[in-house]
């Protein structure tokens, strides 16, 4: 049943494919809404590279304004090879990490689920990725990404050197293990937590805080792996993995590992949320600029971004499984866009992509 209340959306497409791509998942957003009769308000703002060249900023109050009003978020992708110069404070993604800490969204969990129609276009032997089902549970507003002190600086020798820092409390560890053993919970019960605590005291500490919570947790099966053996894991036995939870970094690096595992990095939709369920909805990819402009990118990672929107911070259940439903059957149809297309199929454009969506619905 869907509450009778209107939702209000924000709607973010970003740089390069972002607004290709954002532009189909609204459509599909608008066809679920009537089917289902959901009632939404949709706004859209800029942000990243489209909002610099408007008005100086990655991230201008107004979008951050009506961001904090929204009930969720869609957000394509930021970014281009047109602000690559720009001084990092002031880059587009800038605009995208300021959203993720202004907005507290600290848990991103990101699927990496192979659908069995698309079994071919892995790069893996399809026995390895068939029947893929994981979730990765990145922790998405600290770690080295946010950690202070940060730049670049003259040393004792007259050398520039860069400097980040890899910092995490207890408060923030906590938080995300408890997101990821809710998350195992409701799946196979399986929670691997991937650090680098043989050389790292900040992972040293995460492994820790993980022992503490899993005795709260005694119905969910904890591991533990560095990040190198995760990464060889994942393309050696990824069928192994049910949940993974880990740092910022090393989950940025882990998830476009296993969006490949999938086919194709065009497959794999995010969801960010606060501590209230309130959630940013996104493809895992960036903004292509090598491609933007073309139609040829692929839709369907923010399509199901839409889907996880409805489900996580909308209640509308039953229209995100119509979303999947949808492109499952597109992909029986044998719709396949430039990235995961392979003999046989029919090649299809960005634009014919989300019709056949729609009209899958
Ligand atoms: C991602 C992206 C971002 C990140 C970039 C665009 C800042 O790679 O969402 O994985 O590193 O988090
Ligand atoms: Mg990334």
């Amino acid at each position: 049943m869907s509450e009778a209340r209107t939702h209000n959306v924000l709607i973010l497409p970003g740089d390069g494919i972002g607004t290709e791509i954002v532009a189909e998942a609204e459509r599909v957003l608008l066809a679920v809404a009537e089917k289902y009769d959901i009632s939404l308000q949709l706004s859209h703002a800029l942000v990243g590279g489209s909002a610099i060249d408007a008005t100086g900023s990655p991230l201008p109050e107004e979008t951050l304004t009506q961001a904090k009003a929204a009930d969720a978020i869609l957000l394509g992708a930021v970014g281009g090879h047109k602000w690559d110069g720009l001084e990092m404070a002031k880059r587009p993604e800038k605009g995208l990490l300021g959203l993720r800490s202004n907005l507290e969204l600290f848990a991103n969990l990101r699927p990496a689920i192979l659908f069995p129609q698309l079994a071919s276009a892995s790069t893996l032997k399809p026995e390895v990725v068939s029947g893929l089902d994981l979730l990765i549970v990145r922790e998405l507003t600290g770690g080295i990404y946010f950690g202070q002190p940060r730049g670049e600086r003259i040393n004792d020798q007259g050398e520039r050197e860069g400097f980040n820092t890899y910092i995490y409390n207890e408060t923030e560890i906590r938080r995300i293990g408890r997101a990821a053993f809710e998350a195992a919970r409701k799946r196979n019960k399986r929670l691997c937590s991937v650090d680098k605590a043989n050389v790292l005291e900040v992972t040293v500490l995460w492994r820790n805080i993980m022992n503490e919570l899993a005795n709260e947790y005694p119905d969910v099966e904890l591991s533990h792996m560095y990040v190198d053996n995760a990464a060889m894991q994942l393309v050696r036995a990824p069928k192994q993995f049910d949940v993974m939870v880990t740092g910022n970094m090393f989950g940025d690096i882990l998830s476009d590992c296993a969006a490949m595992l999938t086919g194709s990095i065009g497959m794999l939709p995010s969801a960010s949320l606060n501590a209230a369920g309130k959630g940013m909805y996104e493809p895992i990819h960036g903004s292509a600029p090598d491609i933007a402009g073309k139609g040829i990118a692929n839709p369907l990672a923010t399509i199901m971004s839409v889907a996880m929107m409805l489900r996580y911070s909308l209640n509308e259940s039953a229209a995100a499984d119509a979303i999947e439903a949808a492109v499952s059957k597109v992909l029986d149809q044998g719709y396949r866009t430039a990235d995961i297309v392979a003999e046989g199929d029919q090649s299809v454009s960005t634009r014919e992509m989300g019709d056949a969506v729609v009209a899958a619905l």
